[in-house]
């Protein structure tokens, strides 16, 4: 059987297919997990350990029609003032359970729209944050700028504050694309955006861009990829479009008959992968790309790559706190996320509690399955050595995980003494391999059978 049949078998085209940013995915959390739970991990953190912090923004200026992400359209600046005023009293509810000596490996901006605070709130915010957790030597700030929602004073607020990582959002340079999707941005302001971000000394930039569009063609991603490989990004992310408007209403605005077919989705990947390796990135993952001095490169090299929910990362700490609205913290004992609406996220902190609505405390079997998840993810491989020295499991258990994992996909995998193995010709399936040890995804059993 094909690569390409197997995809079809086996439902890879189908958007519910966990991307495995967490194992177990949100879909899977519980109330179990509350408030108390997350204040007593964040007190269990050791004194100067190195954490990561991310902070979420979930407003936007416009609401593209293709966009996935829980976030809330506003005119005005006065929901976001609002919303920056909860998050300060968060980051001093967070210092009261701090122990001493703690500080920040990686603190990531994200959204929604990050770049919807203006210079004042991004100053104090910043400010804040790094008085309760200071920057760690080499620690980094990443933020999420949309290029339509930027201007000198805010990114200058930004790099006065310490971002030394810009993410823009480029999705695809073609206006009739951008049109078909809500979201025009002209090439010029891209353009200027990176040149102002480059021009303030801010040297690592990713990009997201996006196949599986409406009306995205060969010829027009191929277009798409040459300009943005002109703006030279040292990281891009290359999502599949994921079409689910049970989810995210807004989609419905989508013109499906203008969607590719399953197939022209794996030929437009193949294009746009072909073009970045031409021009010298190195492939991470199933869906970035780096140039091969690029810190995540290099941890993909060294097998130290990782993923959290903002996707593939060389972050190694185990400790991240979300802070806002929806955020999702880990912690070595487990997940615990904050009340995903703003109102309710709001209510509780100004009741001088987090917010924690869900989560999961992890078991043994949950840290096996999510390593030999994550493994598939970044290294396309489950080292077997690793993993029984990592892990309280018996040889014949973890081979017998990994025949099962290789009897569901014939002649696709290579299962050998060092490990199970996806081949460059098998990584599509990547995702459904990882699928195999789901123990909480139930419809895999289903695909399973069905080879
Ligand atoms: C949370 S958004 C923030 C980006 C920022 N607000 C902007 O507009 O540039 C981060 C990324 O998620 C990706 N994304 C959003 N909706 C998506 C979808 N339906 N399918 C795949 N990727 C999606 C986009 O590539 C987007 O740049
Ligand atoms: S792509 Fe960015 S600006 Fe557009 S709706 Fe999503 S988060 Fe908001």
């Amino acid at each position: 059987m094909t690569v390409h049949s197997q995809l079809m078998q086996l439902g890879l085209f189908d958007a519910r297919v966990p991307r495995y940013t967490s194992y177990p995915t949100a879909p899977h959390f519980s109330g179990a997990i509350g408030p108390a739970d997350f204040a007593g991990w964040i007190r269990s953190i050791p004194v100067n350990t190195e954490i990561s912090l991310y902070l979420h923004v979930p407003f936007c200026r416009r609401l593209c029609w293709f966009c996935a992400c829980r976030t809330q359209g506003t005119v005005s600046d006065d929901p976001v003032r609002a919303y920056a005023k909860v998050l300060k009293a968060e980051i001093d509810l967070l210092r009261t359970h701090l122990a001493p000596g703690i500080r920040l490996a990686k603190l990531h901006w994200g959204g929604g729209t990050p770049t919807m605070l203006a210079p004042d709130l991004i100053r104090e915010l910043a400010a804040q944050i790094f008085d309760v957790v200071p920057m760690a030597d080499g620690g980094t700030f990443s933020v999420e700028i949309d290029p339509m929602e930027i201007d000198a004073p805010r990114l200058d607020a930004l790099v006065a504050a310490g971002m030394n990582r810009a993410s823009i959002g480029v999705q695809d340079f073609d206006p009739q694309i951008q049109a078909a999707i809500g979201r025009e941005q002209p090439y010029e302001t891209t353009l200027a955006v990176v040149e102002m971000i480059r021009a303030r000394g801010v040297t690592s930039l990713n990009a997201d861009i996006l196949y599986g569009l409406p009306h995205q063609t060969p010829t027009r991603i191929a277009d798409s990829v040459q300009k943005l490989l002109a703006l030279s990004p040292d990281r891009v992310a290359l999502y599949g479009y994921a079409h689910v408007p049970w989810m995210s209403r807004r989609q419905q605005l989508i013109p499906t008959d203008a969607l590719p077919t399953p197939e022209e989705r794996l030929e437009l990947f193949e294009i746009a992968r072909q073009l970045f390796l031409a021009d010298g990135y190195a492939e991470i993952g199933i869906d970035h790309f780096a140039k091969p001095s690029d810190s995540m490169a290099q941890a993909a090299k060294a097998g130290k790559l990782r993923r959290n929910f903002q996707g593939y990362t060389d972050d190694v700490s185990p400790i991240l706190i979300g802070l806002g609205a929806s955020s999702i913290s880990r912690f070595p004992q487990g997940y615990a996320q904050n009340a995903p609406a703003t109102a309710a996220h709001t209510k509780a902190i100004r009741a001088g509690q987090f917010s924690t609505e869900r989560g999961h405390a992890f078991t043994d079997e949950d840290t096996l399955r999510g390593r030999l998840i994550e493994a598939l993810m970044c290294d396309f491989h489950i080292n077997r050595a690793e993993i029984l020295r990592d892990f309280p499991v018996t040889p014949e258990r973890l081979d017998a995980l990994l025949t099962t994992a290789a009897r569901a996909f014939p002649q696709m995998l290579v299962l050998d003494a060092t490990g199970l193995s996806i081949p460059e010709s098998s990584r599509p399936l990547t995702r459904m391999v990882a699928r195999m040890f789901d123990a909480y995804d139930q419809s895999k059993a289903k695909h399973s059978a069905a080879v």
